[in-house]
């Protein structure tokens, strides 16, 4: 049997949509495979669909077992310790243990990026469509950048002292949340939008290089999508005005939502306080949350 945990992640980072994402070591997810009878089985004790075509992890395993056309079948257990639905990629961090547990079982010494491009099969049949920035971030750790178009993952060390905090906001999200919040976006936007975002991604990347983490907290805008989105969480503004002034460098929305990510250098910052003021800025609008205060994660790999 072999077992892999494959951390949280948040996708976006504001201007990157689709394209950036960062590990978080605030949870993980546990996937142990092992040859076992001749199909697919899954057992966890987590509520989760338990056929295997239904399930993120079934779904990367099914692909990875005809592609390199594994005979026996396999029984995959699952412990989920990412919330499902929040916006901390609870369905990518299944897909990518999954990804390199049954790669390991098999020994089929893949590359990061095909590792990400399997566990994105798992993330397409819960997202409804394929995006590899929590994957992709699962998979490798640290932050990422995804071409699609070949799929390429570009991998960086995050600044030693980024010290992230996710809110994440005790409230129902649909069965397909990343479904319908992408259902908001625009399909067109304007060219001066896209310069602006470009103009901000391209400064974070700067930041994530230089260690410059103010310069990271300020590139944190978006102008296409948080728009879109900014409606489904209500609290967005308050809880950005209360973090920054309790010394975060900037805030946005983790991936889909509904929770928000602030980011804040750790050696000057206490990040308890950022917290406490994300608690706050939600509790205004009479929302109660978990405080999850985190750092860049390493990427998937087995454990004992
Ligand atoms: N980039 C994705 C989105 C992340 O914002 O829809 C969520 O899975």
């Amino acid at each position: 049997m072999i077992t892999a945990q494959a951390p949280s992640s948040t996708a976006n980072l504001g201007p990157g949509f689709d394209v950036f994402g960062m590990a978080l070591d605030a949870c993980f997810d546990t996937v142990s495979v092992a040859e076992e009878g001749s199909s697919i089985t899954i057992s966890s004790d987590d509520d989760i669909p338990l056929e295997y075509t239904k399930n993120t992890a079934g779904i990367v395993v099914d692909m990875m077992r005809t592609d390199f056309d594994i005979k026996p079948g396999v029984h995959i257990k699952i412990r989920k310790g990412v919330p499902a639905g929040y916006g901390m990629g609870s369905s990518a961090a299944s897909a990518a243990a999954a990804a390199t547990a049954y790669s390991n079982l098999y020994n089929l010494n893949l590359s990061l990026t095909e590792l990400t491009r399997y566990a994105g099969y798992g993330e397409q049949a819960s997202a409804g469509s394929i995006h590899y920035d929590n994957v992709a971030a699962s998979v490798c750790g640290g932050f990422v950048m995804v071409h699609t178009k070949p799929l390429r993952v570009i991998n960086l060390r995050p600044p030693e002292n980024l010290t992230m905090c996710v809110a994440v906001p005790d409230v129902s999200t649909p069965e397909k949340k990343t479904q319908v919040s992408r259902g908001v976006i625009p399909e067109m936007v304007p060219l001066c939008d896209v310069t602006t975002n470009i103009s901000f991604a391209s400064s974070l990347v700067a930041g994530m290089c230089t260690g410059d983490i103010s310069l990271i907290g300020d590139s944190l805008q978006d102008v296409i999508v948080e728009p879109a989105r900014r409606h489904m969480i209500p609290a967005l503004d308050d809880i950005r005005n209360l973090a920054v002034s309790a010394g975060a460098a900037g805030v946005t929305i983790s991936g889909a939502g509904p929770s928000v990510i602030a980011f804040a250098d750790g050696s000057i910052v206490d990040i308890d306080s950022v917290g406490e003021a994300m608690r706050e800025g939600f509790g205004n609008h009479d929302i109660n949350c978990k405080i999850f205060p985190c750092k860049s994660a390493k990427g998937a790999g087995t454990v004992q």
